[in-house]
């Protein structure tokens, strides 16, 4: 049995195939490029039981991840994040069977280390000395911090609008990090000349393959956690994109393993109303997006005017017959006080706005009641201190506390 089933990879718009034991960005056509599996031989030396007693992590689904030796693995223990029952929530909107996959409880505090974790551990076994992107804050902590630990070097450029704390976790990496006066289009324009002139590997969003392996592992572990069967739907917070393009090739994955059957969830893109271009491209039925102009909104995760991969994502809504909805920034602030009040998790900005997407869809029909539905929450909301307001007077010592 390998430790790794992965075999090579391809550009999904013209079908070049390019060697996953070297270095490689983008396809020479501009496409990112997928990492393919020998799915055939997988199914026949490993069976979904094989997984039970793993360690309770990503890198269980190892075989479908890929890096080869596992002395590679650069790991601060991420993965196997709650499904959460969300049934006073679930009560509240009429989706009884409302779950919620709590990202928050993960090394950095978001998603991101999934992508940092599969994205650096290869770029280890590739021999990456020295690596660059720009953020808009959660992807550059988590990938300084996991390349301090894998021995590698960054360059981080992130928006000096970004949420603070992510500032400090490069910083503390050690990592050079840089603030821009602008979005996080500006900074990838600024690592894309730093990587040309100091030939450094690119990590930007999609412009290595190997993070959406990393972000695949939330669509295994819905599909384990949930005993091999599929939800109805999965809404997740859509930026860059590559945690929904992930899930959906993780879902496919499995049906063509056989370890899951019949249709795939239906992939909702949740997107702000502040910048949404993939939410009107879905509704111009168009195949890509628009760059968003003028773009801002305090899930500042989402806040991607134009995604490399927008194609992919529209690709996977289209395909599971799912859609695409926007959500103002005021809606998705009141949602993250109510889940906080109806089930205890203080969940970020991103991630409420699924929940007002739920509610949206379940008002109009087009989530139906008894469905099963999975909202990703994909951070935590003490990442973001300051989309909280606080208003509280200070009492002077000895006070009476007037209830
Ligand atoms: C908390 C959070 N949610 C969602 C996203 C969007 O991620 P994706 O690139 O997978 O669309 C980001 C990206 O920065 C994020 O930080
Ligand atoms: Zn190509």
């Amino acid at each position: 049995m390998k430790y790794s089933y992965v075999s090579h990879l391809i550009c999904p718009k013209c079908n070049k195939t390019y060697d996953h034991n070297e270095v490689n960005q983008l396809c020479s056509c501009g496409s990112p490029l997928l990492v393919k599996y020998n799915l055939d031989e997988l199914a026949k030396d490993v069976s979904k039981e094989d997984l039970v007693g793993r360690s309770a992590s990503l890198w269980r689904y190892h075989e479908l991840l890929p890096v080869v030796d596992e002395k590679n693995v650069v790991s601060l223990g991420e993965g196997m994040t709650p499904l959460l029952p969300m049934s006073a929530v679930g009560k509240d909107m009429d989706i009884p069977n409302l779950h919620m996959k709590d990202e928050g409880i993960i090394p950095t505090g978001t998603f991101k280390a999934r992508g940092a974790a599969v994205g650096v551990s290869k770029a280890k076994e590739l021999g990456v000395k020295e690596l660059a992107m720009p953020t808009n804050g959660n992807a550059g902590a988590a990938w300084a911090l996991y390349a301090a630990r894998g021995g590698i070097k960054s360059t981080i450029v992130m928006p000096v609008d970004a949420p603070k704390i992510t500032r400090n976790e490069v910083a503390v990496s050690g990592a050079d990090l840089y603030l821009v006066d602008g979005l996080i289009s500006d900074a990838g324009k600024m690592v894309g000349q730093a990587v040309k002139e100091y030939e450094l590997f690119d990590a930007s969003t999609l412009k290595e393959p190997y993070r959406i392996e990393g972000k695949k592992t939330m669509g295994l572990e819905i599909a384990e956690q949930m005993g091999w069967k599929m939800p109805d739907v999965i809404l997740y917070p859509t930026g860059g994109g590559v945690g929904i393009i992930g899930i959906y090739k993780a879902l496919n994955e499995l049906k063509e393993l056989g370890w899951v059957e019949g249709k795939l969830p239906r992939l909702v893109a949740v997107q702000a109303e502040g910048c949404a271009p993939i939410v009107k491209a879905w509704e111009e039925k168009k195949s890509v997006s628009e760059f968003w102009n003028d773009s801002e909104t305090v899930a500042f995760g989402i806040n991607v005017p134009k995604a490399l991969g927008d194609f992919l994502v529209l690709e996977a809504v289209y395909q599971t017959d799912g859609c695409a909805i926007a959500i103002e920034d005021q809606a998705l602030l009141e949602e993250q006080q109510k889940i906080a009040e109806l089930e205890g998790a203080f969940i970020c900005p991103e991630g409420a706005a699924t929940f007002v997407a739920a509610r949206r869809l379940r008002e109009q029909g087009w989530i139906k009641e008894n469905e099963v539905v999975v909202a990703l929450n994909t951070g935590a909301g003490i990442k973001y201190p300051d989309t909280v307001k606080v208003d509280v007077p200070v009492l002077q010592k000895n006070e009476f506390l007037q209830k």
